[in-house]
Formats: structure tokens, C-alpha cells, sequence
């Protein structure tokens, strides 16, 4: 069965109760159900969280070998971690596609948010939707699942 990884990074698991006037109220609980709810048939949704680094790569050098694609939230890695670039490299340069996905907008708060060093890797971007930007990711990895066979 065709799986996509949604991989969460650091202080996603507070969803819900982190910051609600920023991240909203629904918790990762809620993400993962709002996923296996839209997920287009016979495509397995497996919604991951860590807060530690070398987890979050082991997860995408795993999606690369299982050409599994990613829907992934980097949460603060994305802003420093050139590791976690040079990992969604990996993925994408073997085919797999990659979705950055934000809740909110980094682009549009502090300075040290504007920059993603993982944007220059990753397939593409949605952010500032909210929840619903996972479900944005779900549905083009859907379509290019279909489109892939
Ligand atoms: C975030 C934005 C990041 O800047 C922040 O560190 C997060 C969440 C988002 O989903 O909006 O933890 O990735």
C-alpha cells in the first residue's frame, strides 16, 4: 500500500495548547484524524513527531529507501538545520517529493523565521493555512501518487 510520512519536528506535539493564538487550538491528534479522513483510498497516512534531529533524518533517509513521499513540518529545524537540508535532499534528489509544510506564515513574523533551509529542497511550499496546509500537502502527494501509478 502507497504510504505518505508526515513528519512533524520539534514542539508539534503542544499543538493545541502551544501558543493557540498562533497555532491554532486543533492538537496533532486532530491533524492525523483530519488526514486518515482525507486520505484518498488505499494510501496509508503515517503521522510521526520528534523533537530530536537525528530521529527526523533517520525518517526522511527511510522515506527516500521506501520511496515513500513526505508531508514534512520542520518546525524551528527549519530556520538553522543544515542537516536537515542536506537529508530532504536526499529524498528529493532521488524523486521522492518533499512538502514543506507551515501553519503559519514564517515569512510574515520574527526575523530569524524568514529563512528556511529547507525551502531550497523541498518540491514545494504551503504556508500559513493553518491545519488545512497538511491537507493541501495531502492532496497534491495524492495526485502525484496517482500520477506516479
Ligand atoms: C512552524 C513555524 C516555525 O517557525 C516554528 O518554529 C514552529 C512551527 C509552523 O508550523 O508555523 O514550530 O513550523
Amino acid at each position: 500500500m502507497p504510504r505518505v510520512l508526515v513528519l512533524n519536528g520539534p514542539n508539534l506535539q503542544r499543538l493545541g495548547t502551544r501558543e493557540p493564538d498562533v497555532y491554532g487550538t486543533a492538537s496533532l491528534d486532530d491533524v492525523a484524524s483530519a488526514l486518515a479522513a482525507a486520505a484518498p483510498g488505499g494510501v496509508e497516512v503515517d503521522v510521526r513527531q520528534t523533537d530530536d534531529e537525528a530521529e527526523l533524518i533517520g525518517w526522511l533517509h527511510e522515506a527516500a529507501d521506501s520511496r515513500s513521499p513526505v508531508v514534512l513540518n520542520p518546525a524551528a529545524f527549519t530556520h538553522y538545520s543544515y542537516a536537515l537540508h542536506d537529508a530532504v535532499r536526499v529524498v528529493t534528489t532521488a524523486g521522492v517529493p518533499v512538502v514543506e509544510v507551515h501553519l503559519t506564515n514564517p515569512a510574515a513574523r520574527g526575523a530569524f523565521r524568514r529563512e528556511s533551509v529547507v525551502s531550497p529542497v523541498a518540491t514545494g511550499v504551503i504556508a500559513g493555512f493553518g491545519v488545512d496546509g497538511y491537507l493541501l500537502a495531502l492532496d497534491w502527494v495524492g495526485k502525484h501518487l496517482t500520477a506516479a501509478g
